[in-house]
Formats: C-alpha cells, sequence, structure tokens
C-alpha cells in the first residue's frame, strides 16, 4: 500500500493566512498542518508516501520533511502539480509512483483522529471510501444511503444535499485509479473531481463506504482550522502522535537547534 498527501491547491479561503506560505504548512496548534495527514498515513503503517504540493512553496515542504523519517525507514517523495486542476489529477502525476499498487490518498488539510489500520489492512481492492454526519454536508462531497445502507447517489458540494453524510478526505483505491483518473473530464468548476471517481466504482459495484469515528477536520477555513487547533490541544493530539513521528520531530529539533547555534 502506498500514500499520497495533496498538498498544493491555492489556499484562497485562507487568504491572508496563505499569501507566504503553504496551507498545509500552517499550525495546527504545535505542530505543521501537514504533520496530521503524515501521522495518519504512518500509524496505518504505511511507509512509502509521495507527498504533491504548489511550485510556490514547494522548497518549504522539502527542508521539513525531506530526511526526517528517512532514518525510521518511511521513505517521503516529492512532486509539484503546477497547476490545481483537481483532487483526482494527484493518480495521475503518482503514475510512476503508484506503480501498479494500492494506494490511501489524504488531503493535506484533512484532520482525523480516527486509526485507519485496519480498513487499510482489510482492503481488497476496488475503492474503500468514508463517511461523517456534519451538519454543513454542502460544504463537502456528499454519499446518500439507502435502507440497507447501501450507496444511493454521491454528490460534490451539492446545493441542496439529500443527506448529511460528508465524505472525509481519505479514500483508498486500487490500481485501477489510474486510469479511472485519466478517463475523467472536468467539472463545471475546471477540476478533475475525486466524486467521480468515487461514481466510477459505484457503477463497477466496487464501492464501500465505512463511517469513521472520532473527529475530522477539513481545515480549509478559518473557523475549522481554530476549531482542530483547539481539539488538538484539548485532546493532546501531539502526544497521541505514532511514536515514531513523535521521535522524527524531536530528533529534528534537536538538529535545528543545533544548526542555530552553530550559525551564532
Ligand atoms: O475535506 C473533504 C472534501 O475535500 C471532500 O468531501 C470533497 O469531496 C473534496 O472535493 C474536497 O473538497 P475541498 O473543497 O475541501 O477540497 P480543496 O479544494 O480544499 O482541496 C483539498 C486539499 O487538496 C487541499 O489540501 C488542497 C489540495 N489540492 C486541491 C486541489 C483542487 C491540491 O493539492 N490540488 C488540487 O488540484
Amino acid at each position: 500500500m502506498k500514500g499520497i498527501i495533496l498538498a498544493g491547491g491555492t489556499g484562497t479561503r485562507l487568504l491572508p493566512l496563505t499569501a507566504v506560505t503553504s496551507k498545509q504548512l500552517l499550525p495546527v496548534y504545535d505542530r505543521p498542518m501537514i504533520f496530521y495527514p503524515l501521522n495518519t498515513l504512518i500509524k496505518a503503517g504505511i511507509k512509502d508516501i509521495l507527498v504533491i504540493v504548489a511550485p510556490d512553496h514547494s522548497g518549504h515542504f522539502l527542508n521539513l520533511l525531506g530526511s526526517m523519517f528517512e532514518k525510521l525507514g518511511v521513505h517521503i517523495s516529492f512532486m509539484v502539480q503546477k497547476q490545481p486542476r483537481g483532487l483526482a489529477e494527484a493518480f495521475i502525476l503518482a503514475e510512476d509512483f503508484i506503480d501498479g499498487d494500492e494506494t490511501t490518498l489524504v488531503l493535506g488539510d484533512n484532520i482525523f483522529e480516527d486509526d485507519f489500520t485496519e480498513a487499510i489492512r482489510t482492503f481488497a481492492g476496488g475503492g474503500r471510501i468514508f463517511a461523517k454526519e456534519v451538519t454543513d454536508p454542502e460544504r463537502f462531497g456528499v454519499v446518500e444511503f439507502g435502507s440497507d445502507h447501501q450507496v444511493l447517489s454521491i454528490e460534490e458540494k451539492p446545493t441542496h444535499p439529500k443527506s448529511s453524510f460528508a465524505i472525509p478526505g481519505i479514500y483508498i483505491f486500487d490500481a485501477l485509479v489510474v486510469e479511472a483518473a485519466k478517463g475523467l473530464t472536468a467539472s463545471a468548476r475546471g477540476e478533475l473531481e475525486i466524486t467521480d471517481l468515487h461514481k466510477y466504482y459505484l457503477g463497477k459495484q466496487a464501492l464501500d463506504v465505512r463511517m469513521i469515528e472520532g473527529a475530522w477536520f477539513d481545515t480549509g477555513t478559518p473557523d475549522s482550522l481554530l476549531a482542530a487547533s483547539v481539539f488538538a490541544k484539548e485532546h493532546n493530539f501531539s502526544e497521541r502522535f505514532h511514536a515514531m513521528v513523535n521521535e522524527a520531530i524531536v530528533a529534528f529539533n534537536g538538529e535545528y537547534k543545533k544548526m542555530v547555534s552553530l550559525k551564532k
């Protein structure tokens, strides 16, 4: 299983915070946002991770993550998405990285309390996505269920949502996703939509939807960014990170302080 973190985009809803840096490098309480999706993948046992970033701040991601996890056996590689052409483009850009394997994609601005180890371990092909009941489904991809939990419809940010179940930004797909993404056409807003990939697997009767547990934040707005920070502080999120991630951060901080004192 490979892992991808999609950390590009423009972050315009967070301006001016995102004028000189990337959204996924903004702080969520005591660590940059990108550490949360990284932790989600590492905690689930994924050791080969591609981080897709926008051109403007790509060097910052490399400085921060470039060699942080290598000693711990987690390999992180980087790729630049020149323009934000949509979430599904990640699978086209990552074709060589995926190289016929299964992939878990996490959005760089999504923060999960849940542990996806079991969902990833038991994945047996097709597509596996997740659902979470929310009060503002119109902000998200929305899945509608029938009486037997079967999926009736999937829509991207509908004006009149058919259900209150949002689709969070973590997706597990088999290798067919690359060709499926290549076959998509851009939506009215000019993006290759991830929800069209869900529909592709739904059409093949190969889409599985699970409920997620615990808190989930899409930190794309000032309010949700603040809510995520408050939650992270109040629930000791940092301490609950995978030990390997915390170890890497402590080592990084130590090396950084040493470098700063050498410069003096
Ligand atoms: O948060 C979950 C939602 O994420 C899903 O429910 C929706 O179905 C899905 O479309 C997505 O909606 P958002 O409006 O929140 O997506 P956003 O444009 O904020 O992009 C999500 C992340 O992906 C963010 O970290 C920026 C990055 N991104 C986005 C685009 C469009 C890229 O790296 N490249 C892109 O082309």
